[in-house]
């Protein structure tokens, strides 16, 4: 949907209240981050935990990579999400996290390049896949692609990223991390408080759409819970993070979430 249409639709005003500290908050973090300020020229690879063996290292950097192809392309997603959103606060809202996930791509890129010593890092096949499918559902499917994306982006990998720094010895890194964290736990407030708007918004509630959510979003479940967490398990296994548990556990409080939102200024929608 082009900007003029989407200004025009009805929904445009809708908001929350919430939503809107978020995006404020957002702001304020993106004029205050300094990525230089980060102690870069302290890392100890042999400190990355208790037992940094050489399979605990190829396991730190298998899932920093990723990690870094991840929040290093999704801006790509969120620019595309906000685009096609015809209620003002999500546009917002979107826009504004997109320069948080640069700093998390750029911070991650350099920690890879630096740290890893990888300066020409490869995407493994399984997160390439994972991350155009969820390009291609925000096409499909607007708000089952924006659900998606936050399971992917924001619920699901900031477990990931927390168990990761509950094991984690090596300063910079656990900087790097709770810097990162930081931002984080504030997008799962942008995320779901827009998925909410645009579903109030009636953005893919029709018959077609509800019937294509309820195809499409197992699909991209089943992909997390068997694909993405069979290669999670297999490279990253000596960490003991337990993949399984912490998606389901991922998977249950985006739908409490989702559930206790509350659209705050109906009354605007008129
Ligand atoms: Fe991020
Ligand atoms: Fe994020």
């Amino acid at each position: 949907m082009s900007a003029p249409s989407a200004v025009a639709h009805p929904s445009y005003r809708l908001r929350t209240a919430r939503l809107d500290r978020a995006i404020q908050a957002t702001l304020r973090r993106n004029v205050e981050r300094r990525l230089d300020a980060l102690p870069w020229d302290t890392f100890d690879g042999t400190r990355l935990t208790s037992s940094s063996s050489s399979k605990i290292r190829d396991a730190f950097g298998f899932y920093l990579t990723q990690m870094y192809f991840t929040e290093a392309s999704s801006p790509e997603n969120l620019a595309a999400l906000s685009a096609a959103s015809p209620v003002a606060q999500v546009q917002q809202a979107f826009a504004a996290q997109i320069q948080d996930e640069l700093a998390h791509g750029a911070l991650l890129g350099r920690y890879v390049a630096q740290c890893v010593g990888d300066t020409h890092p490869r995407e493994h096949f399984v997160s390439f896949v994972g991350r155009a499918s969820g390009k291609w559902l925000q096409g499909a499917h607007p708000t089952v692609g924006a659900q998606a994306v936050t399971m992917a982006i924001e619920y699901y990998a900031s477990n990931l990223a927390e168990a990761l720094l509950a094991r984690v010895d090596e300063p910079l890194l656990r900087t790097c991390l709770q810097d990162i964290l930081k931002d984080e736990h504030r997008h799962r407030v942008l995320a779901v408080e827009s998925v909410h708007l645009l579903k109030a918004a009636g953005i893919g509630q029709g018959l077609v759409g509800r019937a294509t959510a309820a195809l499409l979003l197992p699909l991209a479940e089943a992909w997390f819970r068997h694909v993405m967490n069979g290669t999670l398990r297999r490279r990253c296994g000596v960490l003991g993070i337990p993949f399984g548990e912490l998606y389901e556990r991922s998977v249950e409080a985006m739908r409490v979430d989702l559930a206790a939102c509350v659209v705050d200024d109906e009354a605007a929608v008129a």
